[in-house]
C-alpha cells in the first residue's frame, strides 16, 4: 500500500531532477510514473491541482490503482493524472476533481491560441489578466465551457495565465479533449435548471472573482419546442440565487444574450432600442436580462449576433456557420441562402477579446460595472452576402448560390428579419473594433485548413 507523503518523492532509479516542492501531500506512483514528467508535475504544482487533498501523480490502466493502494477514502484524493489519453485509473467515488496532464507536455509546449487576425494574441502572457503580485489568486468560472464560445473562452483564459479558471458542463463528463490540452482547468457538472453542482463549485474552488455565464439552450427552435426548458435553462435563476449567497459585491457576472431580443423590422440597433423577441429563445434571454439587472449588484450583459470562428478544442455536435457553408459549397450543387435576413456576425475572437477586455478591467480596479452591450461585427449581412463571401474567399463560382427568401422555408421557429445591431457603445467603451467578416471568413478557414 502506497502511503501519502508530505512531499513529493521520487524514483531511485535512474537519478532525476527534484521535483518542484508543492504545498499539499502528493502520492507518486514510480512504477507509472513515465520518464520525463518532472517539469509536468511541477506544471501541475502551478495550477493549484491540491486544495489540500492528497494528489495522485502517475498513469496506467483500469485495475492498477485502487482506494485500497491509497490509502484514502472516498473523496479524498485530488487526482492529477498524467496520461495521453484520459483513461480512468480510479474508482469514480474516490475523485474530487480529476485533472489531466498530457504526458510530455511541459510548460513550454502548452498550445497558445492562434493569433488574432490583427496580429494580437488574444488573452496571451502579454496580455494576462492580472499583474501578478501576492495574495490570493483570481479565479475565473465560465458556466457552460463545455460549448462554443466557452471552449474558446477557456483556452484564451489558460493562455493568458494568472486567474485560476474553472468551468460547468452539463453533460454526464467533461469534454476530454478539452481537459487534455488545458491541464489546468477545473471542471464541474453543474445543471443550471435546479442549481444542482453549484455547492461544490463553492465549496472546492470557492467564490468566483468573475462568472461567465455561457449556458443556455442556444438553439431557437429547441427553445420553441420546449418553452419550459428554454426560461429554466436560460433564465439563471439558480446561478444568480448562489452568486448573493456569498452576501457581497465581489464577483462580476458577465452573461451572454442575443441579438434575438430584437423584433427585427429596422436595421443597425441600438441597446436601448425596445425588445420585442419574436421566439421562444428572445423571450428566455429578454427574461434572463431582466432578471440580472434586477437582482445583480455587478453585471455585463453582451447581446450577441452570429458567433462564427474556427471549431473548438473538442468539437461541438453543432454546424458552425462558415463550415457549413463551406462544405455545401464544395459539393458544387446549387444551394438556397436567404436574402432578407440581416446579422452582424462576430468572430469568435473578437467576442473572446470583450470578455477579457471586462474581466481584466474588473479584476484591475473592482469598480462597479452594470452595462449593457450589443456585440456584433462591423457588417450587416444576409445569409446570402455570408455565403458569396465565402464563396469568394474558397474561389467558388456565385452560380451555385441561389438566393430566395427566408418565408419561402418554414423552420419550425419564427425568425427576425433584420437585427442588426449598431456597436458604437462598445467600440467607445471597450475600444475594441471587431474585424470585418470577410477578414474573419479568411482567419476561420485558414485555421480549419491549418489543423
Ligand atoms: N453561438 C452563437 O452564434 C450565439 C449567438 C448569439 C448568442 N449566443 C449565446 O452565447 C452563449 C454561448 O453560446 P454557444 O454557441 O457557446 O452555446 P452552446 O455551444 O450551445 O453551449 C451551451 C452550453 O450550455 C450548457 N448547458 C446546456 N444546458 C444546460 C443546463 N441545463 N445546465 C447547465 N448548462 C447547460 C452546455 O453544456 P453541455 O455542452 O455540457 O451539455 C454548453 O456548455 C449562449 O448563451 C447563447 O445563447 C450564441
Amino acid at each position: 500500500m502506497m502511503a501519502a507523503a508530505a512531499m513529493p518523492a521520487t524514483r531511485d532509479d535512474p537519478p532525476r531532477r527534484p521535483l518542484r516542492p508543492v504545498d499539499w501531500p502528493v502520492v507518486v506512483v514510480p512504477e507509472i510514473l513515465g520518464a520525463g514528467q518532472e517539469e509536468a508535475v511541477g506544471e501541475g504544482a502551478d495550477v493549484g491541482a491540491g486544495g489540500g487533498r492528497p494528489v495522485v501523480v502517475g498513469r496506467g490502466g483500469a485495475g492498477q490503482l485502487g482506494g485500497a493502494d491509497l490509502g484514502a477514502e472516498a473523496g479524498e484524493v485530488e487526482l492529477l493524472l498524467l496520461a495521453e489519453e484520459p483513461p480512468l485509473l480510479l474508482p469514480r467515488e474516490l475523485l474530487v476533481h480529476p485533472l489531466v496532464l498530457p504526458l510530455g507536455q511541459p510548460a513550454r509546449e502548452r498550445p497558445r491560441p492562434a493569433p488574432h487576425p490583427s496580429g494580437v494574441f488574444v488573452g496571451g502572457g502579454e496580455r494576462s489578466l492580472v499583474e501578478m503580485g501576492e495574495g490570493e489568486r483570481k479565479r475565473v468560472l465560465v458556466v457552460g465551457g463545455s460549448g462554443y464560445l466557452g471552449q474558446h473562452l477557456l483556452s484564451a483564459l489558460a493562455a493568458g495565465g494568472g486567474v485560476d479558471v474553472a468551468f460547468t458542463h452539463h453533460r454526464e463528463t467533461p469534454p476530454q479533449a478539452l481537459l487534455h490540452a488545458l491541464p489546468g482547468l477545473r471542471a464541474f457538472r453543474v445543471d443550471l435548471r435546479s442549481g444542482d453542482g453549484l455547492h461544490a463549485v463553492s465549496e472546492s474552488f470557492g467564490q468566483p472573482d468573475v462568472i461567465v455565464n455561457c449556458a443556455a439552450i442556444s438553439v431557437p427552435r429547441e427553445c420553441e419546442t420546449d418553452p419550459a426548458a428554454a426560461m429554466a435553462t436560460n433564465v439563471p435563476s439558480s446561478l444568480v440565487g448562489w452568486l448573493l449567497s456569498f452576501g457581497n459585491d465581489s464577483t462580476l457576472l458577465i452573461h451572454l444574450s442575443t441579438d434575438q431580443v430584437y423584433e427585427g423590422v429596422k436595421s443597425f440597433y441600438k441597446e436601448e432600442d425596445e425588445t420585442l423577441p419574436v421566439n421562444m429563445y428572445g423571450k428566455s434571454k429578454v427574461a434572463a436580462e431582466k432578471f440580472i439587472i434586477e437582482q445583480c449588484s455587478n453585471y455585463a450583459i453582451l447581446r450577441s449576433s452570429i458567433i462564427y470562428g474556427p471549431q473548438t478544442i473538442s468539437p461541438v455536435a453543432k454546424s458552425l456557420p462558415i463550415q457549413w457553408m463551406d462544405s455545401v459549397l464544395s459539393q458544387g450543387q446549387q444551394v438556397q441562402f436567404f436574402n432578407d435576413e440581416f446579422r452582424c456576425p462576430v468572430y469568435v475572437k473578437d467576442m473572446v477579446d470583450v470578455v477579457l477586455s471586462l474581466t481584466k478591467s474588473w479584476l484591475a480596479d473592482g469598480k462597479a460595472i452594470q452595462v449593457l452591450l450589443n456585440v456584433g461585427g462591423p457588417d450587416r449581412v444576409s445569409r446570402l452576402q455570408m455565403a458569396e463571401t465565402v464563396a469568394d474567399v474558397r474561389g467558388y463560382s456565385h452560380s451555385i448560390i441561389k438566393s430566395v427568401s427566408a418565408s419561402s422555408v418554414d423552420r419550425g421557429v419564427a425568425s427576425p428579419p433584420d437585427i442588426s445591431m449598431d456597436i458604437t457603445k462598445l467600440t467607445q467603451m471597450l475600444g475594441i473594433k471587431p474585424i470585418s467578416f470577410q477578414d474573419g471568413v479568411r482567419a476561420t478557414l485558414a485555421e480549419e485548413a491549418s489543423t
